[in-house]
C-alpha cells in the first residue's frame, strides 16, 4: 500500500507536523478482518471513536460488538478520574488473556490516559501485550500506526497541540445525530482537571469549515448537530476575527438543520448575547449544561473556577428569565480538598435553589500533575461517600420534581432507536433532553414526533404519540 509523505511525517517538532490523511477506501489489506472499539469517558471521545472507526474501516476492517471476534482491539480511554483507569486496566486484562489464545490479536490503546506519562511507565512495564499506543494529538496516524505495527508494543503518543485538522474522515453512529467538534483542548486550567493535559490548549476550527461541516450533514438528512468542545463558549477566543460563540450558534442555526445543541458551557464565558441567541432561534434547543462543580466561594477559588456562587446564580435566573422552557443540568464534585461540612452546605443551597434537571455528580479525585493533587486532604473518603449520597438524593428528587412537570404535555421528540428492554417501544430526547420511551416502531427513528406524556419517573418519562 502507497504511504503518502510518510518521511515527512516522522518529523514531530512541536507545532511543525506533517499531517498524513491515510483515507484510502480501497485498502484490501484488513479485508476479512474485524475490529472491536471499547470508548471511555466524554461525547469527545465518543466522537473521537466515530473517526477510529472510518480509519479502520478504511484498511478493510469491519467491526465487531463480540471481543471474542476480533483481530483488532482498540480502547478509547478516559483520565478525568482514577476509576477510569481501573476499568480500562480490568478490560485489559480480557484481552491479555484472549490474547493468549489468538496471538495475532492486535491491541491498541488511545485517549487521554495515553497521555499521561505514569500511564505510559506503566504499560511499559507490566503490558507489553499491548501492540498500538497513540494519543489525543495523532489519531490520524492509526492507519500508519496498524500498517507497520510487528507485533510488538510501539509508543507514538506526543503533546504537541498542533494545527487543527480538516476533513476528518467519520463513521458516525447515527444517521440523525451528530457530533460536529468546534474546538480542541481547553485553556481554562481548573485546579482539580487533567483536561488541558490531556488534550492541550484550546484551539477552535474556523467558522466556514464548521458551517460547511453542518452544511453537509443536513443535505444527508441528519436531524440534529451538537456542537462539541471542553468550553464551548470561549469558541474563536483565540483566533482573530473569528466569530463569537453566539454568532457562531447564529449561523448553524441558520443552515436549517432542526435541531442545535452544543456542551459543555462554561458559566465564565456565558454572555448575554449567547443567552439572546438562543432564544430567539426555535432550532436552537433549550437546554444547557452549566457545570457549577461547587456552590462554595472558598472551594469555587481553590478550583480555579472564577466565578462565584452569586454571579452563578445570577446567570442560572437569567437563563431561566429569558430562554422558555429551558432545561438546566449540572457537575458537581464533592470532596475536593478540605472542603468543610459548610462548604459542602453551599453546594446544597445552590442545589436547592436552582432544581436543576440533572446533575452529574462525582467525588472530587486527585490527578497527577493537577495543582490540586498537591493539596493536603483531611477529609475521609467516607465522609465524602456520605457527601455524595446525600447530594443524590436531593438531585434526584428535583430530577423527578421537572419531569413531572411533563405530565399530560405533548412535546417534541427526536425518535433515535428501538428500547432495548421493549422490543414494542422506542425512545428519544425531548428538545430539553429528557430521555423518552415511546409506544411505536421502528419506522419512527429518525423522526421528531410530538408525544403526550403519561409517567414520568427519575431519569425517563413515557408517553404515547
Ligand atoms: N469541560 C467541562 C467538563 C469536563 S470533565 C467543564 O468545564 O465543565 C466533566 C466533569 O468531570 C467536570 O465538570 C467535573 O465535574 C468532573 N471532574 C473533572 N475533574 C475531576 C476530578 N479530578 N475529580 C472528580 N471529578 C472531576
Ligand atoms: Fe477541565 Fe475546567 Fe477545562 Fe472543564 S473548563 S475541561 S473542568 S479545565
Ligand atoms: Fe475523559 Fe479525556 Fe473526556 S479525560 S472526560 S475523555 S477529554
Amino acid at each position: 500500500m502507497h504511504l503518502p509523505n510518510l518521511k515527512e511525517a516522522r518529523i514531530r517538532t512541536k507545532n511543525e507536523v506533517e499531517y498524513v490523511y491515510l483515507d484510502n477506501k480501497n485498502s484490501q489489506e484488513f479485508s476479512n478482518k474485524k475490529y472491536y472499539l471499547k470508548t471511555y469517558g466524554c461525547q469527545m471521545n465518543v466522537h473521537d471513536s466515530e473517526e477510529i472507526a472510518a480509519r479502520l474501516e478504511s484498511l478493510g476492517f469491519t467491526k465487531t460488538t463480540k471481543l471474542e471476534d476480533a483481530d483488532i482491539v482498540i480502547l478509547n480511554t478516559c483520565a478525568i478520574r482514577e476509576n477510569a483507569h481501573d476499568k480500562v486496566f480490568g478490560f485489559l486484562g480480557r484481552c491479555k488473556h484472549l490474547k493468549r489464545e489468538k496471538p495475532e490479536l492486535l491491541i491498541g490503546l488511545c485517549g487521554c490516559m495515553a497521555q499521561e506519562e505514569s500511564v505510559i511507565a506503566e504499560i511499559k512495564e507490566h503490558h507489553p501485550y499491548i501492540d498500538i499506543i497513540f494519543g489525543t494529538h495523532n489519531i490520524h496516524e492509526l492507519q500508519q500506526l496498524i500498517l507497520e505495527n510487528k507485533h510488538q508494543q510501539e509508543i507514538n503518543v506526543y503533546s504537541y497541540e498542533g494545527k487543527v485538522f480538516e476533513n476528518i474522515p467519520y463513521t458516525r453512529e447515527s444517521q440523525y445525530k451528530a457530533w460536529v467538534n468546534i474546538q480542541y483542548g481547553c485553556d481554562k486550567f481548573c485546579t482539580y482537571c487533567i483536561v488541558p493535559y490531556t488534550r492541550g490548549k484550546q484551539r477552535s476550527r474556523k467558522s466556514s469549515e464548521i458551517i460547511k461541516e453542518v452544511k453537509e450533514l443536513v443535505a444527508k438528512g441528519y436531524q440534529e448537530v451538537t456542537l462539541l468542545g471542553q468550553n464551548v463558549n470561549a469558541y474563536g477566543k483565540e483566533l482573530p476575527d473569528e466569530l463569537s460563540f453566539a454568532e457562531l450558534l447564529e449561523a448553524v442555526s441558520k443552515t436549517g438543520i432542526a435541531r442545535v445543541r452544543f456542551v459543555t458551557s462554561h458559566p465564565w464565558d456565558f454572555t448575554d448575547e449567547m443567552i439572546a441567541t438562543i432564544a430567539k432561534y426555535e432550532n436552537i434547543m433549550p437546554y444547557i449544561h452549566l457545570p457549577l462543580q461547587s456552590g462554595s466561594d472558598r472551594i469555587l477559588k481553590l478550583m480555579g473556577r472564577r466565578y462565584t456562587q452569586k454571579e452563578y446564580l445570577e446567570l442560572f435566573h437569567k437563563i431561566k428569565e429569558q430562554i422558555p422552557n429551558v432545561a438546566v443540568t449540572t457537575d458537581i464534585i464533592v470532596g475536593f480538598p478540605n472542603e468543610t461540612e459548610e462548604d459542602f452546605n453551599e453546594t446544597l443551597k445552590v442545589v436547592n435553589k436552582c432544581q436543576f434537571d440533572g446533575a452529574f455528580t462525582f467525588i472530587y479525585s486527585p490527578r497527577e500533575g493537577t495543582p490540586a493533587a498537591k493539596m493536603v486532604d483531611t477529609i475521609s473518603l467516607a465522609e465524602k461517600e456520605q457527601r455524595l449520597a446525600k447530594l443524590n438524593e436531593i438531585v434526584n428528587k428535583y430530577s423527578r420534581l421537572n419531569n413531572e412537570k411533563y405530565l399530560n404535555k405533548k412535546v417534541p421528540v427526536l425518535i433515535e432507536g428501538i428500547n432495548k428492554k421493549d422490543p414494542n417501544k422506542v425512545f428519544g430526547y425531548t428538545d430539553t433532553m429528557k430521555l423518552v420511551n415511546v409506544k411505536g416502531s421502528k419506522d419512527l427513528i429518525g423522526q421528531i414526533v410530538d408525544v403526550t406524556i403519561t409517567d414520568a419517573k427519575s431519569f425517563s418519562l413515557d408517553g404515547e404519540i
